[in-house]
């Protein structure tokens, strides 16, 4: 039995359909049982697709079966077909190759090229009569070399690609016979009727839009006996190429055939849809609404980026490379900082506000100042002077690191010194309370940090802002100067023609604030105002002080020429100290305050001092007065209008201010 149903399956398979009357009809091809091969496919949208946009291929759909197409007297039955097409092209005036219905003796087409051979023959064998192929050709290529008359025809071709009959493609409107252009490769469905009258030896082929009727005129005609050209049994199907540049999707939507008999008309309505018209949504809501989505997004990112690159820009110029390890991204910076928020502020000093940061990648703790720096004038000089500050290294200077440039504002990246600066310890913000041996190790320390700036180094560094709040204390509580060298900033960005003074009022030099210029000894001097602030636990001046006592130099002289100058001690301090050494420490401060700089000792010699390594000079043998203390912060009182006397840095207008 089963035996039995394989051979009819198996006759069934190889035999030709012999009815006379055979038909079939797909609405769309979900359940055709197509032969394929090349290209084509049977989407799952039930079209039937020959080609894609693979460059130089070819696809070809057959109905599976043989087909007897010739009567016992050898010739050629009646027979009709109607199909729609269409071939979508990426160009709106061009396309690739076109596309064909075929009746063949195999249903391959074994040795036919693609390109301008449609898939249906080669070099070789084209126009050979033993080809036995009729084709309807739908062609989208001008092919000079096959008397192609445009590149938008429909031929009949028997045996080779020169067309035996070829028109324009278009169609006769029922009623009026005007003649209507179609233009195959609109990417719109076509519906084309081939049919061939055994009879009258007549084949026409008839063209219209799909929601037209069929024309009664049809576009082609032609009076040609098929008996020679058809074999007994023939294959029917379809056949398209793609071309070497241009390629196009070509597609049938659907199919239907008989022989002997006029094909039934397809069912508009069932047909698949095509990919460029699947659904108004998918094709028109679903791409513009992807491509505002798309175009926000791009404009979002492009925004976010302009945004990156404005909140992380910076200034960095040819000339600054070779400062490259000292040279800070401004970008790590933001990080380090959380944003430069105010919570990680250590503080506002004269020069800018500083604030705590981790650097990203290196986990270093730093402190960053910014400085705004307004002026490109010089900066080349100041950033050559960064690095060269940037290689001093002494176990008494704050490390500066690095910096980092910006429109109008400088960076400078320092070690964060973990215990803060020295003037909270000593104006009641006490982290930590400092006892007199801790007080006179600083004081050592900043002494030898000097020494280094001065003498030390290639060329002198003046400090010039030597004052408790510029100097910073380790985790070992040694005292660190920061800010070196800072001040020239102002001299490299300032106009020439005004003579900024910079120092912090109190512990300026008198000709310091009457030339603005620097010296070592203008910074022996603010190191002597230095030592009576740690000695006293007070500032240099002090608002709100008894009258005589405003002024601390004055009041430590005061209390000298009285032989009592351990009445001016920090009460801070209790007992706990040695009292050579406070002696030592005040007595050496209003030495460094003569208001002549070379009565003044330097640093070097006032380290032997404190060291205990030689005696200081008495100060009566100097024969100063209250007079020879001096005091340019005296006279420029009035101006002095900080009344928690923190950080009066850059007296700006010392001289200028019209005394
Ligand atoms: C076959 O040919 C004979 C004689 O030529 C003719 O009488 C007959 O009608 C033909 N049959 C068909 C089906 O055309
Ligand atoms: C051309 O096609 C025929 C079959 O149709 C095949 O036998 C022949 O080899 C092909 N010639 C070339 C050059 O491909
Ligand atoms: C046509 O093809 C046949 C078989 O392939 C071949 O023998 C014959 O020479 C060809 N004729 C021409 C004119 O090329």
């Amino acid at each position: 039995m089963a035996f039995k149903i394989a051979l009819l399956m198996m006759y069934f398979l190889v035999c030709p359909v012999t009815s006379e009357e055979l038909g079939f009809k797909y609405n769309g091809f979900w359940l055709a049982n197509m032969n394929l091969d090349g290209l084509a496919v049977i989407t799952s949208g039930g079209l039937l697709k020959l080609t894609d946009t693979t460059k130089q291929g070819q696809g070809h759909a057959f109905y599976p079966s043989p087909i007897n197409f010739k009567n016992s007297n050898g010739s050629a039955y009646s027979f009709s077909t109607c199909f729609v097409f269409a071939i979508e092209s990426r160009y709106r005036e061009l396309s690739g190759e076109g596309m064909a219905f075929v009746i063949a003796p195999t249903r391959g087409l074994q040795g036919a090229l693609p390109n301008e051979f449609l898939g249906l023959f080669n070099e070789t064998n084209n126009g050979n009569s033993s080809n036995h192929v009729f084709a309807v050709e739908l062609d989208t290529i001008k092919n000079t070399e096959f008397g192609d008359i445009n590149f938008n025809h429909v031929g009949i071709d028997i045996n080779g690609l020169e067309s035996k009959v070829s028109k324009p493609a278009g169609y006769y409107a029922n009623g009026n016979s005007v003649f209507h252009d179609l233009t195959l490769f609109c990417g719109k469905p076509i519906q084309v009727w081939v049919e061939y009258d055994g009879l009258a030896k007549k084949i026409s082929v008839t063209l219209a839009p799909l929601k037209a009727n069929k024309p009664n005129t049809p576009l082609l005609s032609l009076s040609y006996d098929l008996s020679p050209i058809l074999k007994q049994t023939m294959y029917v199907g379809f056949t398209s190429t793609t071309g070497p540049v241009l390629s196009s999707s070509h597609y049938v939507m659907g199919w239907s055939f008989r022989m002997n008999g006029i094909a039934e008309g397809l069912d508009i309505s069932r047909l698949p849809k095509l990919p460029s018209e699947k659904s108004k949504f998918l094709t028109i809501g679903l791409p513009i609404i992807s491509s505002v989505i798309l175009l926000t997004a791009i404009l979002a990112v492009t925004y976010y980026m302009k945004w990156m690159k404005k909140k992380y820009a910076e200034e960095l110029e040819d000339w600054e490379l070779e400062y490259g390890p000292h040279r800070f991204k401004y970008k790590d910076l933001y990080i380090a900082t959380k944003g430069f928020r105010d919570k990680e502020l250590l503080g506002s000093g004269g020069f800018g506000r500083v604030y705590r940061g981790l650097l990203p990648t290196s986990k270093i703790q730093v402190a960053v100042k910014r400085v705004s720096h307004e002026s490109r004038q010089g900066m080349r000089e100041f950033v050559a002077e960064i690095a060269s500050l940037g290689r001093l290294r002494h176990r008494n200077l704050v490390p500066l690191l690095g910096y980092c440039r910006r429109k109008g504002e400088l960076l400078l990246v320092y070690e964060n010194m973990p215990n803060g600066s020295l003037d909270k310890c000593l104006y009641g913000q006490p982290n930590i309370s400092l006892n007199w041996d801790q007080r006179f190790h600083v004081i050592k320390g900043v002494a030898s940090g000097l020494i280094y700036l001065h003498e030390e180094w290639e060329q002198a560094v003046v400090h010039r802002d030597v004052k408790a709040s510029n100097v910073l204390l380790d985790g070992e509580l040694n005292g660190r100067l920061g800010d070196f060298g800072l001040a020239r900033l102002y001299d490299h960005g300032s106009d020439p023609r005004t003579t900024r003074v910079v120092g912090t009022l109190g512990y300026l030099a008198p000709e310091h604030a009457r030339s603005g210029k620097a010296s070592t000894s203008t910074d022996v001097y603010a190191f002597g105002a230095f030592l009576l602030e740690v000695g006293c636990g007070r500032r240099p001046i002090e608002p709100r002080a008894p009258t005589e006592e405003i002024v601390m130099v004055n009041w430590v002289f005061s209390n000298w020429s009285r032989g009592e100058i351990l009445q001016a001690i920090d009460p801070k301090l209790g007992y706990d100290y040695v009292k050579e050494e406070v002696e030592l420490v005040l007595k050496l401060g209003l030495l460094c305050s003569h208001s002549e700089a070379v009565a003044r000792p330097n640093m070097r010699q006032i380290l032997l001092y404190l060291e205990g390594a030689a005696a200081p000079p008495d100060i009566s043998s100097l024969r100063i007065s209250a007079t020879g203390l001096t005091f340019a912060h005296a006279e420029g009182f009035d101006d002095f209008n900080n009344s928690d006397g923190n950080s009066s840095s850059v007296a700006a207008s010392l001289l200028s201010g019209g005394r």
